[in-house]
């Protein structure tokens, strides 16, 4: 992973290192058996160069501990490392400079199960562009590691009676590890 980092650098493969503060590359357990990928740091991350740890990143937070792991457990990264400005969606370019760092990332750690938040995540890892509404929810196959695509937290903020499909989701992935899913909506 600290090769993934320095290949990476002070990274200018495409237009967003010019409004960028920080890098935010990806944080958690570089062996972890559980990964999260989500789309672009925010505001935010950008400032701290920490993944998910604004609004929806409180909310992912409490989506893992609900889960029965800590954010130290698992990996945490995104699909471009760079914020996008005000928050736009990345854009083809950019997704295409930043992938081969996520999918080196995912190679370096070797995961049992990724979780894809979102669209962006979800249709960068598999190559498909199916709406995140109609992949969510089933497993999908990531160079040998099984991939559960689900909402995105910015999206379950905003569409808050779409957490019960989300917990669904995450509860699929807590069987694979052997823990007890509840009944939490
Ligand atoms: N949303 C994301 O997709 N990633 C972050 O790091 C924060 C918010």
């Amino acid at each position: 992973m600290d090769q993934v980092r320095r290949e990476l650098g002070d990274c200018q493969r495409c237009k967003l290192c010019s409004g960028r503060k920080n890098i935010v590359f990806g944080t958690g357990n570089p062996r972890a058996e559980l990964v999260f990928v989500g789309e672009g740091p925010g505001e935010n991350e950008d400032l701290q160069g920490v993944p998910f740890v604004g609004a929806a990143g409180d909310l992912l937070t409490k989506m893992i501990e609900a889960m029965g792991f800590r954010r130290d457990d698992i990996y945490i990264c995104n699909v471009v490392k760079c914020r996008p400005p005000g928050n736009r969606n990345p854009e083809p370019d950019e997704i295409a400079a930043c992938e081969p760092f996520l999918r080196a990332q995912l190679a370096a750690i070797q995961p049992k199960v990724v979780v894809a938040l979102g669209k962006f995540a979800a249709q960068t890892l598999l190559r498909d562009s199916t709406p995140i509404t109609r992949m969510r929810g089933a497993w999908r196959v990531y160079e040998g590691i099984q991939l559960m695509p689900t909402f995105h937290p910015a999206y379950l903020l905003r569409n808050p009676a779409e957490k019960r499909k989300a917990w669904e989701d995450l509860q699929a992935v807590m069987k694979i590890f052997g823990k007890n899913p509840g009944s939490r909506a």
